[in-house]
């Protein structure tokens, strides 16, 4: 063979020239695609457990090839196995270091099999474990986001809406809202899993293979719970991926509006919490500073996994059947955003455990402060059979003439309240008091105490029973 480079081409006798090395490193996915070395091999014994069950290579050459794909995962494990760029990508330096360690028979493995249908496989592997660890992670969340919201049924805080003041809220209610955000973050990973759980091993490059494969049996072994009906769709769906981006995507912005919110709370202006030192940073010049870098991190941080997602929904778009190279720039896509993902949630996680402090005496001084119960003064009129468009005009002008005179509701005399409608009585300052406004919002699924208590409730058996249906 006529080799321009040092390096013997992987290629066919077709070949007679090794590739340009600037084009060889261009070509090269294994400085990413090492991460799915562990999925590879495990896919890699499946298949040869295969070849042996139906025959096509011999019991014998099975254990070889099973038990030299199990050295070469102790080699990577220990950091022994280290393939350069001229193994062009991790399945062909898998193959390649068996034959180095089994022999000859190590040229079998790839008997009724493609990369094409390996990578594939390989990538599902992977996205499986990791979704079950986001999972987990996404439980942990919740159940910090529990734990708070048990500690402070009774401290309101503000609500807003527009960023303006709107109704005050139980606290307890403000974080549930994110852990029924996270509840569907999970349950939607749950939904996706099933997808992703599906083998393409045995499609072959595109059209399937002139042996006898049993592709129930590999997907058997691996733990799949079905196989692809068609074998160019096994080769060539990124659907799994694609799906799986849109709801990392989704967790990240759940993740970025509660980042936002922290940033606002940690501010001089709102006062609500405090940040720890374990998970603030200082200012290299102005030493007053005690900057929420955990929060704006994970605010950026989101941009990258939309990105990731737009990526790949721009990767497919265009591509005829089956295969084509391009789908090798799924897997940065995807390890990036798998990686963030579970970065954010673990930060999170800790920032929100340990990380910060609610300002219960600056949160009690904010629901007092403001005319956050106007709407209840209205309710109040509208209870006594005043139509409420009537009562809501009349109290947006005692809300006008209290601005002009530096008033608040609730320093209103009596004989002021009675002046602008006979229908006021005594139990208006009740009525208007922020811990009653709360209370009183008890309708299904609001802020009133009982209704917050409840949700508690639903929410622990919810993760209690975390298991159940996975
Ligand atoms: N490294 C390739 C990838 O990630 C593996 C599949 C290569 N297949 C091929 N026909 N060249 O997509």
């Amino acid at each position: 063979m006529n080799q321009t480079s040092s390096q013997p081409s992987t290629w066919s006798q077709r070949f007679e020239s090794a590739l340009h090395p600037a084009i060889a490193r261009f070509n090269a996915s294994i400085g990413f695609d090492i991460r799915l070395i562990e999925y590879d091999i495990t896919g890699s014994q499946a298949h040869a457990r295969m070849l042996a069950h139906t025959g096509i290579i011999s019991a014998e050459e099975g254990e070889k090839l099973v038990r030299g794909l199990e050295q070469i995962r102790q080699e990577y494990r220990q950091g022994f196995f280290n393939p350069g760029i001229d193994a062009e990508d991790v399945h062909l330096a898998v193959e390649r270091r068996l034959t180095e360690l089994v022999g000859e028979v190590g040229k079998k493995l790839h008997t009724a099999r493609s990369r094409n249908d390996q990578v594939s496989t390989d990538t599902r592997l992977y996205l499986r474990d990791q979704i079950q660890q986001i999972r987990v992670q996404l439980r942990e969340f919740q159940s910090v986001l529990l734990n708070l919201a048990e500690q402070h049924v009774e401290t309101l805080i503000p609500g807003y809406t527009h960023l303006q003041r709107a109704q005050p809220l139980s606290l307890a209610h403000h974080l549930l809202a994110y852990f029924e955000m996270g509840q569907r973050d999970w349950e939607r990973l749950g939904e996706i899993y099933q997808r992703v759980n599906i083998s393409p091993l045995g499609s072959g490059a595109l059209a399937g293979t002139t042996f006898p494969i049993d592709r129930h049996y590999t997907a058997q072994l691996l733990n799949f719970s079905g196989v692809y009906a068609n074998s160019l769709d096994g080769v060539s769906d990124r659907d799994f991926a694609i799906e799986f981006l849109c709801a990392a995507s989704l967790i990240m912005v759940h993740l970025s509006r509660l980042s936002e919110e922290m940033i606002l709370w940690a501010s001089e202006e709102f006062g609500f919490i405090t940040l720890k030192d374990s998970c603030s940073t200082g200012s290299s010049i102005m030493p007053q500073k005690k900057n929420p870098d955990v929060p704006e991190l994970v605010r950026g941080k989101t941009g990258r996994v939309f990105g990731h997602l737009q990526g790949l929904l721009v990767l497919m778009k265009g591509l005829p059947l089956a295969y084509n190279k391009d789908l090798q720039e799924d897997k940065e896509a995807l390890f990036d955003a798998v990686i963030t993902v579970q970065a954010c949630l673990e930060a999170m996680t800790i920032l929100l455990r340990e990380g910060m402090e609610f300002h219960i005496t600056r949160l009690q001084a904010a629901v007092n402060e403001d005319f956050s119960n106007a709407t209840d003064v209205a309710d109040y009129l509208a209870a006594k059979g005043v139509p409420f468009r009537e009562a809501y005009n009349l109290v947006g002008k005692v809300v006008k003439t209290s601005l002009a005179q530096g008033k608040l509701l609730k320093d209103l005399t009596l004989d002021e309240w009675k002046g602008l409608h006979p229908a006021f009585e005594a139990d208006i300052y009740d009525a208007i008091a922020p811990a009653r406004v709360v209370a009183a919002r008890n309708s299904y699924g609001g802020t009133g105490f009982e209704q917050v208590r409840r949700a508690l409730q639903t929410a622990k058996n919810r993760i209690s029973h975390k298991n159940a249906d996975d």
